[in-house]
């Protein structure tokens, strides 16, 4: 069954609507952050009211197999069954390891995914990917499974700092260039340094409506899926050569920073427009600044890109684009392409 995106007006209402009484048990997974400032927004919710609340860490470093085990460990607690229902409430993080964690217990319950961030409304929590990191390698272990809905209420936007609008926007930006239309002229004309948010509101559904085609598709990413990993091969090797330099960037400015090369690629190996790609340069440079790294830094970089696990053979594989939503799959680039597009970063 189709996962069910919901716009929603009323989350009580909607939540009572999906939390029927199929489920014997409920359960609602947060993390410290999404406890404190997310749940009081859904203190009214009768359906909540039995609820059994799970809080784990978080960030990132909390994705992780001892957390996915303090949830399971939990859900059994609590007295879950195969019948039972999660209510993920948080960010990617929560999303991805929640799912996981309800994906695998009793081989399988049923969650709802309630994004709090940007960048899960639009990007993480629709699309049924879950999982933790492991072996110091990020979302190592998961599995494909569609939560049964996506509640997307952008009165979570109001929790989060401009970094973090930012972060999701990126994505957002994506889209907007994997898709023809007006989208991107839409994109690149927001005002991010003040966000209209009833405007990002219906900009955001027209941006899951990108990913959802996608996703119907190529669910398990065969071949139209790769398309989403546009500003990632580059965005992926530049938020962990940060993290190893303890200066951690939020991901959607590690995946601006690598739209930014991969356009460059897009425009030297492709036939991208020059004029759009210095557009979208522009705006990523007003709003995301620049990313600092010196020429000894690019072996590292392309080690990285070499490692990444949606590789095969060694071989990098890079989505492109030949123009506006023209996609250009499994594409392949040169040591050299690799380190002027690096160069071209630099001097952005
Ligand atoms: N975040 C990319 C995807 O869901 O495939």
């Amino acid at each position: 069954m189709a996962q069910q995106i919901i716009l929603s007006t009323s989350i009580c209402d909607e939540l009572t609507a999906l939390c029927d009484t199929k489920a014997d048990k409920l359960f609602v997974l947060t993390d410290t952050t999404t406890h404190e400032k997310c749940l009081p927004l859904l203190s009214g919710c009768e359906a909540l009211k039995e609820a059994v609340h799970i809080v784990i860490g978080a960030t990132d470093t909390h994705k992780t197999l001892d957390t996915l085990a303090y949830v399971w460990q939990q859900l059994g607690h609590g007295g879950g069954s195969r019948h039972s229902l999660m209510v993920c409430l948080g960010g990617g993080m929560v999303t991805d390891l929640g799912g996981f964690a309800a994906s695998t217990f009793k081989r399988g319950i049923r969650f709802i995914n309630i994004p709090t961030t940007l960048l899960a409304m639009v990007d993480a929590a629709v699309g049924g990917k879950t999982g933790i990191n492991f072996g110091g390698l990020k979302n190592e272990i998961g599995v494909f499974n569609e939560s049964q809905a996506v509640v997307i209420n952008t009165q979570f936007l109001q929790t989060l700092d401009a970094e973090n609008i930012r972060s999701g926007y990126a994505e957002m930006l994506k889209h907007a260039l994997l898709s023809g239309g007006d989208l991107l002229a839409r994109h690149l004309d927001f005002d991010l340094a003040n966000p209209d948010l009833p405007r990002l509101q219906k900009m955001v559904a027209e941006s899951i409506k990108v990913k959802e085609a996608i996703v119907k598709a190529d669910p398990h990413e065969h071949g139209l899926r790769k398309a989403l990993n546009l500003g990632h091969t580059f965005g992926h090797a530049l938020e962990s050569l940060a993290l190893e330099q303890d200066r951690a960037v939020l991901h959607g400015y590690a995946v601006a920073w690598g739209l930014v090369c991969e356009l460059y690629l897009s425009c030297t190996l492709r036939q991208f427009p020059e004029s759009v790609m210095r557009q979208c340069v522009k705006f990523i440079r007003d709003y995301y600044g620049t990313f600092d790294f010196e020429c000894k830094a690019y072996d590292h970089l392309y080690d990285l890109m070499r490692h990444d696990k949606k590789n095969q053979a060694g071989v990098i594989n890079f989505t492109l684009l030949n123009g506006v939503g023209d996609i250009a799959l499994d594409c392949h680039a040169t040591q050299n392409d690799v380190y002027e597009a690096f160069d071209f970063l630099r001097e952005a």
